[in-house]
């Protein structure tokens, strides 16, 4: 049992396989989502996640025992006092701002504040808290049980202190990091979420369907999913979230969104969470 106590903000995708992550490496997890029915199908979604691990013997505890680790919790306030406090809310710059600004007030003298966020400046999200110098970007990748890379993302205003303490929680976890300057979308979305965005004018312009250009880059280039289930698979609206931070914070047209997702977008097709993105899920 680990002897840290971590709280989660937001039980989506992500919020849900952080809590799930931490719990399973012997955390006390809180989590905290502003809608109660997002809670309990966020709570819903780690327990079928572990009984699907559990079964194939890849848990070093039962199901029952990790659950037990996370308290779910109505009110952000019984987050106080958390050793960490990480954010996985909608990828929104005002909404984070505000959340954060909150989340500082919960903490002690050593808490860390983390942001989940995939493309927004640490930076600037730091300056909207009193505590800059420990906040920082910790951004898991989904699925989060599965993928091994966490990046590690200092603010201008982190200090050499939390960024060795993250990377450490990073390892206790069983996973890898690397740390990425503070730029638009950091390493990963930079380069992954503009590779969607093009297979999306690909898909809008006719040159392929949707099947052929996930088939293209999975057989192709040895990709393990195609970027338009890889989209759905995302969000779409985390998607264009991301392409619309890449484009304002660059200024160079090579980022803007394709049309096709924004009017997805606006039709709130949303992919897998939806039921309905580039493909149809049941
Ligand atoms: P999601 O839409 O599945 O979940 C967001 C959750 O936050 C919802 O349950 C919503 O009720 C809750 N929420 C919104 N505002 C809140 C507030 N003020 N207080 C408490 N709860 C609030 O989104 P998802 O996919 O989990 O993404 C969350 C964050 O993780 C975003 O910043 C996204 O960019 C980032 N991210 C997403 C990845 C993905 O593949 N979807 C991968 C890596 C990072």
């Amino acid at each position: 049992m680990n002897d840290q106590t971590v709280g989660i903000v937001g039980a989506g995708q992500m919020g849900a396989g952080i809590a799930q992550v931490f719990a399973c490496a012997g955390y006390r997890v809180r989590l905290h989502d502003q809608s109660e029915s997002m809670l309990s199908r966020g709570l819903k979604s780690i327990e079928a996640s572990l009984k699907k691990l559990e079964s194939k013997g890849y848990l070093n505890n039962t199901t029952q025992a990790i659950l037990s680790q996370i308290a779910p919790c109505q009110s952000i306030e019984e987050l106080a006092g958390s050793d960490l406090l990480i954010e996985a809310i909608v990828e929104n710059e005002a909404a984070k701002a505000g959340l954060l600004q909150k989340l500082s007030t919960l903490c002690h003298e050593n808490t860390i504040l983390a942001t989940n966020t995939s493309s927004i400046s640490i930076t600037r999200l730091a300056q909207a808290t009193d505590i800059p110098e420990r906040v920082i970007g910790m951004h898991f990748m989904n699925p989060v049980p599965l993928i091994q890379l966490v990046e590690i993302i200092p603010a201008y205003t982190t200090t050499p202190d939390t960024i060795q303490a993250v990377k450490t929680v990073v390892n206790t976890l069983g996973k890898e990091s690397v740390l990425s300057t503070d730029r638009p979308g950091f390493i990963v979305n930079r380069l992954l979420i503009p590779m969607i965005n093009e297979a999306i004018f690909v898909l809008e312009q006719g040159i392929g369907s949707a099947e052929e250009i996930d088939k293209a880059m999975v057989m192709g280039c040895a990709q393990p999913i195609g970027p338009l289930s890889l989209a759905d698979m995302i969000g779409l609206d985390t998607c264009l979230n991301i392409m619309n931070v890449l484009y304002a914070g660059f200024k160079d047209p090579k980022y803007r969104p394709s049309p096709l997702l924004v009017e997805m977008v606006d039709s709130k097709i949303l992919g897998r969470k939806t039921g309905q993105g580039f493909f149809e899920y049941n």
